[in-house]
């Protein structure tokens, strides 16, 4: 089995280690649009020494956004900020790739720092929210318009036209969003999905737009770079959505073409009581890789080296995701790299604060 810090091969895209950065919203945008503090967010990690960084949660269009600072794909635009963003974590070792997401019924709202209600039009919110079902998340969300079937086809070509500006910003793999209690967990879960024709009701048809969009961007996708799909693994909430259903969706999603599952859980369900604990969501990877054959992520609580590492030995998942061990030390893989005896190369420019005798130099440009 390899371990933490050998390379992982995705088709075409090699990672130099196992730790990625787990897409995390800044909320800092202006028009969708990355700026210097996404570059420095994502940038010191690829100095910290990540293989991946997954640029956060950005929306296929401007309703799709949780807040109104979200990044966004929805123009051209919005392009060159993520092409700086890939091109300097290139230069420092690590894969960029990036969450394309739609909010759904969860969208329009203010920043977490701001309480997180929703966000009043005087404050640039929206109110044309959209979802499988004119269900809000909570009382104090806004009520959603039923998608209708030009609305389901207009989201489909988003995420697609999002994927090709992807590429044209040179991302190297894609993760579509669909955890989270986010707009295709909302198709996902009998709980949020209470329609009456071909996208609600059974399995086949609730899973339905996760797998047009899947296939979508399949197509545009190039073949030699990897398409990674995060799944809330359950609602923790009777009747909802659950591990044998994103078990079945996982097998089906591989044949869909895409490469890796990454595991977190809930948001669907305000309240819902969630079993918190180091590495609690780590059990769905191993499952979803045993039994839908698989690569998948592992994350959420994931802060020691020796817990990563073993993760990887024993084959419980491929990949591990950081997210607030990640904000607290950038630097987190260079100093697991240090626990565990495992020489990974430091920025030149940082080498006199590397422990001693570390070679090889990473070099900058
Ligand atoms: C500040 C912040 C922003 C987040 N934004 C996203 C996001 O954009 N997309 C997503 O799928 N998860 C998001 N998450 C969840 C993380 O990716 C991760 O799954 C979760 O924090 C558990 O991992 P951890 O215990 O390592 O923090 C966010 C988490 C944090 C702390």
């Amino acid at each position: 089995m390899p371990s933490l810090f050998d390379p992982l091969t995705l088709r075409g895209v090699t990672l130099r280690n196992r730790i990625g950065m787990s897409p995390m919203c800044q909320y800092s945008a202006t028009g969708g649009q990355a700026n210097n503090w996404h570059l420095v967010h994502c940038g010191s990690r690829a100095v910290g020494g990540v293989g991946l960084v997954v640029v956060e949660a950005t929306a296929v269009t401007p309703q799709g956004r949780i807040s109104p600072y979200d990044l966004g794909l929805w123009n051209d635009a919005q392009v060159e900020p993520l092409a700086r963003i890939v091109r300097f974590a290139d230069e420092h070792g690590a894969v960029t790739g990036i969450q394309l997401a739609h909010a759904g019924r969860k969208a329009s709202t203010r920043r977490p720092w701001e309480g997180g209600a929703t966000a009043p039009v005087t404050e640039g919110g929206w109110e044309d929210v959209m979802a499988p079902s004119a269900v809000p998340f909570t009382d104090g969300h806004l009520v959603p318009q039923a998608l209708d079937r030009a609305g389901i086809a207009g989201i489909v070509r988003a995420f697609t036209d999002a994927a090709r500006r992807a590429r044209a910003a040179g991302m190297r793999v894609i993760e579509l969003h669909a955890a989270h209690g986010y707009l295709m967990h909302q198709f996902l879960s009998p709980l949020s999905n209470q329609r009456t024709d071909e996208y609600g009701g059974s399995f086949e048809n609730r899973t339905r737009l996760v797998r047009e969009v899947a296939q979508s961007v399949r197509a545009v996708w190039p073949e030699k770079l990897p398409l990674f799909v995060r799944l809330s693994a359950t609602d923790w909430t009777e009747g909802g959505w659950d591990v044998p259903q994103t078990v079945e969706l996982s097998r089906l999603l591989k044949e869909d073409g895409i490469d890796l599952i990454d595991c977190s859980s809930g948001g669907n369900v305000s309240g819902a009581r969630i079993p918190f604990g180091p590495g609690y969501q780590v059990p769905f990877a191993e499952q979803v890789r045993r039994e839908a054959g698989i690569a998948t992520a592992a994350v959420g609580l994931i802060t020691e080296a020796a817990q990563a590492d073993e993760i990887i030995k024993s084959g419980r998942a491929d990949l591990v995701l950081l997210a607030r061990e990640l904000l607290r030390d950038p630097h987190w893989p260079l100093h697991a790299a240090q626990q565990l005896g495992h020489g990974e190369p430091w920025p030149a420019q940082y080498l006199r604060a590397a422990p001693k005798g570390t070679v090889p130099v990473r070099k900058g440009p």
